[in-house]
């Protein structure tokens, strides 16, 4: 029997149903594939290794044992546009289970769109695809996470860490980060259904990072400089350009200026 089999059972909140799986191609794949056979808001895929894991822009995710994998199908009543919320809310819970398991004064922050830092080095990211009708109704979305526990890429397009490495407790296993990530995720997509994004918002303004600084932004085919205001009221991220104009972006990475 290996390991992995001899541990306990995840013990997940109701609102789940777990699909466990040893090794995947990738976790959003297969909650993908399904969705698009009916499955459940709440079906939750968990893999203890990605063979192909995907990040953003289609980049690798390295994705050996040791690191939690997971995706959330979600049939949430909105329209698309505004389903796009769900990964900033998705960063939110990862960022409070990470908060528990960490010791304390470990530092997390968000870094827009919707990394998670640790220490000031990326140790999440989040995933979100999702389809809709012909009629342009949400039918599905898919919410993929990927938290390093054990071990984190040398090489990565932004400075990457693990939680073991950042002083996470031996004994904090993918379980208990599973466990963590799903409660808070059930707590966070509940307020932001009952509540809208403006509490989301907010809750990502008090550990923004770079708010207030000189940023750079990475956008497809360009490049924007300037100071980081504010995250407008869907999650756009408001830049103060050197001119003293504002500009809205919508999508795109990150960096500090040095
Ligand atoms: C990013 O920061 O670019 C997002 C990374 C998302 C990785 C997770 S791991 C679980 C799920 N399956 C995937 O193939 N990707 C996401």
């Amino acid at each position: 029997m290996t390991a992995a089999l001899q541990e306990r059972q995840p013990r997940l909140p109701p609102a789940y149903r777990l699909v466990t799986l040893d090794s995947v191609e990738s976790t959003n794949d297969e909650a993908k594939r399904l969705a698009r056979e009916g499955a459940e808001d709440g079906t939750l895929v968990w893999a203890r290794e990605q063979r192909r894991g995907r990040g953003r822009y289609a980049r690798n995710w390295a994705s050996p044992r040791g690191n939690l994998y997971l995706s959330v199908v979600l049939r949430p009543d909105c329209a698309p546009g505004e389903a796009a919320q769900l990964s900033f809310v998705a960063a939110l819970a990862v960022g409070d289970a990470v908060g528990s398991i960490m010791p304390p004064l470990t530092e997390v922050h968000f870094k827009w769109p919707n990394d998670i830092l640790v220490n000031r080095r990326k140790a999440a990211g989040i995933l979100l695809e999702s389809s809709s009708t012909p009629a342009g109704v949400l039918d599905w979305l898919v919410l993929g996470i990927g938290l390093n526990i054990s071990s984190f890429p040398a090489k990565a397009t932004v400075p990457a860490t693990s939680l073991r490495f950042e002083g996470c407790p031996e004994d904090v296993t993918e379980i208990q980060a599973l466990e963590a990530v799903s409660r808070h995720l059930l707590s966070w997509v509940n307020r932001w259904l009952e509540d809208g994004f403006e509490p989301i918002r907010r809750a990502l303004m008090y550990r923004i990072y770079g708010l207030g600084e000189e940023i750079e932004v990475r956008l497809a085919n360009d490049t924007v400089r300037g100071l980081f205001r504010d995250l407008d009221k869907r999650g756009g991220l408001v830049l103060e350009l050197p001119d003293g104009s504002q500009r809205t972006i919508t999508a795109g990475d990150v960096h500090l200026r040095p």
